[in-house]
């Protein structure tokens, strides 16, 4: 990839299906990079890639597989060693406190959270240092910077997004090559994610668009150098840096931490991974706003438990 230039360019996305990662699969394929969309539901993958071909002429290619066992693993690395842009979007979240989850939920998680974006990276790296050209991209969260998401597994596997990002990238290896990994540290998106975790919608104040997110994270992606650490909006960046500066000790205050297992949406949850994957597939919500913040009215009526 000249970074700018996508010619012949593959890109592999995780999570493709909805939410954060179709709304990056649109940003790349809008600047002509063909596609691989990875998720268990076939058919919104179906109808994105289609969809996508017909708008941006690029070639989409779905590949149904759930990142959460080996031979879903197996299926997406087995096509990431070709691919010049690599995004691990796929991610879940727990809505249930450590000790309350069933061992195969936790399992799964760290299965897609964790090992699923190792094995592709580590599938994608060499062909990437070979061809002298690629991006990684590992969607981290804010809630990897400072114990702020309380009670669960989540944030520490999205800490380890970030820490992997990190580590990688500032090797002379990579700092040397074409190639560049960045960690895209998200606050929060609309999306499935919360509904689906179990846990109360976002404060509408701290809310970003999808489409906004994403653009954000692909322009950073395509810069000659890209950052290490994207931060899409002023507010995070400034939450973001504050948190992974702070003392721990002022960070736990409940002001700013939140132990998402008090808090936690009560309502009942589709257990995570046994639910079936999604059939139906929806546009990802949401205008840009003023540094990507939705405006009140796009959210939704649910507020926040207290
Ligand atoms: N939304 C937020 O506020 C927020 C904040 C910080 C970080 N993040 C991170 O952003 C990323 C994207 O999340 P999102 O907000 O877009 O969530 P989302 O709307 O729930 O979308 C998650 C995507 O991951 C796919 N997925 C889930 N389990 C999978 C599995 N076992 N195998 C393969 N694909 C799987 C889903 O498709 P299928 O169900 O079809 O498999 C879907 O495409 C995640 O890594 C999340 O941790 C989100």
């Amino acid at each position: 990839m000249s970074t700018t230039g996508p010619e012949g360019s593959t890109a592999l996305i995780t999570g493709a299906s909805y939410g954060i990662g179709a709304d990056i699969a649109r940003a790349l394929a809008a600047r002509g990079h063909h596609l691989v969309l990875v998720a268990r539901s076939a058919e919104p993958l179906d109808r994105l890639a289609a969809a996508l071909e017909a708008e941006f002429g690029i070639s989409a290619r779905p590949l149904a597989a759930d990142l959460s066992t080996e031979a879903g693993m197996d299926a997406a690395a087995a096509r990431a060693g070709d691919a010049d842009i690599l995004v691990n979007n796929a991610g879940a979240g727990l809505g249930l406190s450590f000790e309350r989850t069933a061992w195969e939920e936790e399992r799964r998680m760290l299965a897609l959270n964790v090992v699923a974006p190792s094995r592709l990276v580590h599938a994608a790296l060499p062909g990437m240092l070979r061809r002298g050209r690629g991006r990684i991209l590992n969607v981290s969260s804010v809630a990897a910077t400072a114990p702020v998401w309380q009670g669960t597994t989540y944030g520490a596997s999205k800490a380890y997004a970030l820490a992997l990002t990190e580590s990688l990238a500032h090797t002379r290896r990579i700092r040397t090559s074409p190639v560049a990994l960045t960690a895209l540290v998200l606050g929060h998106t609309v999306s499935e994610f919360h509904e689906r975790a179990g846990i109360a919608p976002s404060p509408p104040s701290l809310t970003l668009a999808s489409p906004y997110v994403a653009e954000r994270a692909v322009r950073a992606i395509l810069r000659r150098r890209p950052p290490v650490v994207c931060v899409p909006s002023v507010r995070y960046k400034l939450l973001a840096g504050l948190l992974r500066h702070l003392p721990r000790r002022v960070v736990a205050l409940p002001l700013l931490a939140d132990d998402f297992t008090v808090t936690s949406y009560e309502a009942p949850r589709p257990p995570y991974g046994a639910g079936e994957p999604r059939t139906g597939g929806r546009e990802s919500a949401g205008s840009d706003g003023q540094d990507g913040v939705l405006p009140a009215e796009a959210h939704g009526q649910r507020e926040r438990q207290p």
